[in-house]
């Protein structure tokens, strides 16, 4: 096959995109882009096309813009539960915005931690990818100063989860309204059914972001 001309049947896609991946890093400068081409690499069986899709990466987007306007640059211990492949812990330690004393990225498959510690192995020990269950964590014991949880259409009982968490602590919550997808266990139809739903002692912000196929639906606020 001529080398300039790729593809074909026998073709490994996977090289494909740590190829391009490694070059888009290279032009455009960025950490982050280079650490998925590891994944590529590193985790062929990871699911991180889908993870780092543009839709999943505007809605940690507009997490990041709203957070810095609700709740500051100085955010802390972060706790990210239902946390994946760790990549919006990645794209908050890559915005110079903010000052993050550490972020601990909790997901009930064990299988996502190794991905998310090469995603964000840059951050060094400030970065922590834990197995558990985030309705067996001690929140009251660690208290975190931010729980983040963008997989709430992933859980069957959000208002039982949020009563784990010592009252005061800050929130940032995602659902959507993508009823069809089957992993979806608990959507809300909308940014007042999330709120009502979510019974938050403060909502400082509220609101829903058009996608493709659904809406997500963004709280942030004190439980
Ligand atoms: C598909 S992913 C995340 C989707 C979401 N849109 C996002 O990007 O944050 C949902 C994650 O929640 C995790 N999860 C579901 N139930 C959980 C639980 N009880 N404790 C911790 N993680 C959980 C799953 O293992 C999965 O990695």
């Amino acid at each position: 096959m001529d080398a300039t001309q790729p593809g074909g049947p026998g073709i490994d896609w996977r090289e494909c995109a740590f190829d391009l991946t490694r070059g888009i890093a290279a032009y455009i400068g960025n950490p982050l882009v280079g650490r998925l081409a590891r994944v590529i690499a590193e985790h062929p069986d990871a699911n991180i096309s889908t993870a780092f899709n543009h839709k999943q990466v505007a809605c940690k987007m507009w997490a990041r813009d709203r957070l810095l306007d609700h709740c500051g640059a100085r955010l802390g211990r972060v706790w990210i539960v239902g946390g994946w492949y760790g990549v919006l812990a990645a794209m908050l330690f890559d915005d110079a915005r903010f000052d993050i004393a550490a972020i601990d990225s909790i997901d009930i498959d064990a299988g996502v931690a190794p991905v998310a510690r090469t995603l964000n192995a840059p951050a060094g020990n400030r970065f922590t990818a834990m197995t558990a269950d985030m309705y067996g964590l001690d929140y009251a014991g660690a208290r975190p100063d931010l729980v983040i949880n963008t997989s709430c259409e992933h859980i069957a009982d959000l208002p039982g989860w949020l009563a784990l968490i010592p009252k005061g602590t800050r929130v940032l919550l995602q659902s959507n309204d993508y009823f069809s997808e089957p992993t979806h266990i608990n959507c809300v139809a909308s940014a007042a059914a999330f709120e009502e739903m979510a019974g938050l002692t403060e909502v400082r912000f509220s609101g829903a972001l058009p996608l493709k196929n659904y809406m997500r639906f963004m709280l942030i606020g004190t439980v």
